[in-house]
C-alpha cells in the first residue's frame, strides 16, 4: 500500500512549536511503570522532532480520570523515563492547557521537550470539546499524531485539535497504518471478534465483512447473533436492540459470500463468577440447549477447534476481543485456544485491544 498521509518529514518542523499527541498511557503500579512499551515506540518521532529543532510539546492522556485531576494519573512518571530514554531534560507542565503549559510552551527553545499534564484532566478532552481543542491548538504552530492506540477516540487532543492546526502523523501511526494495509492484502482474510457487546463493534462488523473472507464472532456479543438466529440463549448477554443488526449482519455475510462463524458449543454456568477469578461449576453444551437458568460465558471446546481450523487456513487474522470471561481461569480456556491458534499460525497476525 502507499501510504498517502502526510508525515513528519512533509513538513518544516524547524523552530517551530509541534504539540505531538502520543499515547502513554502505560501501566503503572505502585507508581512505578511497569511496562514502558508505548513510551519506547514514542521515540522515533519525538528524536525526529527534536534533531530537526522542533520546539516539542507532547501530550497524552492516562488512565480514565473522567475530567478531575487525581495525582496517581499524573503523567509525572512518564516525564521521568522519557528523560531518561531520550537523554534530555523532559520539562513537565503542572496542567494540560493552564498557566503552566501555556508559560512552559512559550519559553521553549528548539530541540527542547515539555509534556502536558495528563489530557483527561480536562472535561472537555473526552467530549471533543471545541474550546479544548483550540486551546490546546494555541500552544503550538503544527500538530502531530502519533498515538496509535489511541486513534479510534475522537477527543480533543486526537481529533479536535487536528481542525485547528496544520496536522501530520507521526512515525508509530506511519508504520502501523502501513503494516496493516499490507497485511489486509493477503488472503484468506480472516477476523475473530469478541468481548462483550455488539453495540461497541457496529461500525467494525459492517466493514470487516467488505473485506474479509472468514469473520468469526465469539465472546458476549455471538450470543445476540445466537438469538437472532432463533436459538434460546438463556441468561447470556444479549442486546435487545441489536437483533434486527445481526440479522442484517448474517444476511450481508451470505451475499458478499463471507463465511460467518458463530459458537456452535458453549461453557454456560448458573451465575457469573463473584469475585470475577472465584471458582465456578461450568459445563458444556450445544448451542441449541444452552439451559433458560445459565449463561454462557466462553466458546466450548467444538468451537476452539472450528475456529482454529479457521486460522490454520489463513493468511492474515486480525483478532479483537476475548472468547469469554478470561479474568476466570476456569472461563479462559476459549480465549487461549484462540491465542494459541494465532501463535501456531504462519499467518500475518494483528492483534489489538486494550
Ligand atoms: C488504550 O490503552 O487502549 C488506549 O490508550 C486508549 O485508552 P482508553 O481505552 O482509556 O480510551
Amino acid at each position: 500500500m502507499n501510504y498517502n498521509k502526510k508525515s513528519v518529514e512533509d513538513i518544516d518542523v524547524a523552530g517551530k512549536r509541534v504539540l505531538c499527541r502520543c499515547d502513554f498511557n502505560v501501566p503503572t503500579k505502585d507508581g512505578k511503570i511497569t511496562s514502558d512499551k508505548r513510551i519506547v515506540a514514542a521515540l522515533p518521532t519525538i528524536e525526529y522532532l527534536v534533531k530537526h529543532g522542533a520546539r516539542v510539546i507532547l501530550c497524552s492522556h492516562m488512565g480514565k480520570p473522567k475530567g478531575e485531576v487525581k495525582p496517581e494519573l499524573s503523567l509525572k512518571v512518564v516525564a521521568e523515563r522519557l528523560s531518561e530514554l531520550l537523554g534530555q531534560p523532559v520539562k513537565m507542565a503542572s496542567d494540560v492547557v493552564g498557566e503552566s503549559a501555556q508559560s512552559l510552551a512559550a519559553s521553549l527553545k528548539d530541540g527542547e521537550v515539555m509534556l502536558l499534564e495528563n489530557t483527561r484532566f480536562e472535561k472537555g478532552e473526552t467530549k471533543n470539546d471545541p474550546e479544548l481543542s483550540k486551546k490546546l491548538a494555541s500552544l503550538a504552530d503544527i500538530f502531530v499524531n502519533d498515538a496509535f492506540g489511541t486513534a479510534h477516540r475522537a477527543h480533543a487532543s486526537t481529533a479536535g485539535v487536528a481542525d485547528y492546526l496544520p496536522a501530520v502523523c507521526g512515525y508509530l501511526v506511519q508504520k502501523e497504518v502501513s503494516i496493516m494495509g499490507k497485511a489486509l492484502a493477503d488472503r484468506p482474510f480472516v477476523a475473530i471478534l469478541g468481548g462483550a457487546k455488539v453495540s461497541d463493534k457496529l461500525n467494525v462488523i459492517n466493514n470487516l465483512l467488505e473485506k474479509v473472507d472468514t469473520l468469526i464472532i465469539g465472546g458476549g456479543m455471538a450470543y445476540t447473533f445466537l438469538a437472532a438466529k432463533g436459538y434460546g440463549i438463556g441468561k447470556s448477554l444479549f442486546d435487545a436492540e441489536k437483533v434486527d443488526y445481526c440479522k442484517d449482519m448474517m444476511k450481508k455475510a451470505e451475499e458478499k459470500g463471507v463465511k460467518l462463524l458463530l459458537p456452535v458449543d458453549t461453557v454456560v454456568a448458573a451465575d457469573f463468577p463473584n469475585p470475577i477469578d472465584a471458582p465456578i461449576n461450568v459445563k458444556t453444551v450445544d448451542v441449541d440447549q444452552i439451559p433458560a437458568d445459565m449463561e454462557g460465558m466462553d466458546i466450548g471446546e467444538k468451537t476452539r477447534e472450528l475456529f482454529a481450523s479457521a486460522v490454520k487456513r489463513a493468511k492474515t487474522v486480525v483478532w479483537n476481543g476475548p472468547m469469554g470471561v478470561f479474568e476466570n481461569p476456569t472461563l479462559a480456556k476459549g480465549t487461549i485456544a484462540v491465542a494459541q491458534a494465532l501463535a501456531d499460525s504462519k499467518a500475518i497476525t494483528i492483534v489489538g485491544g486494550g
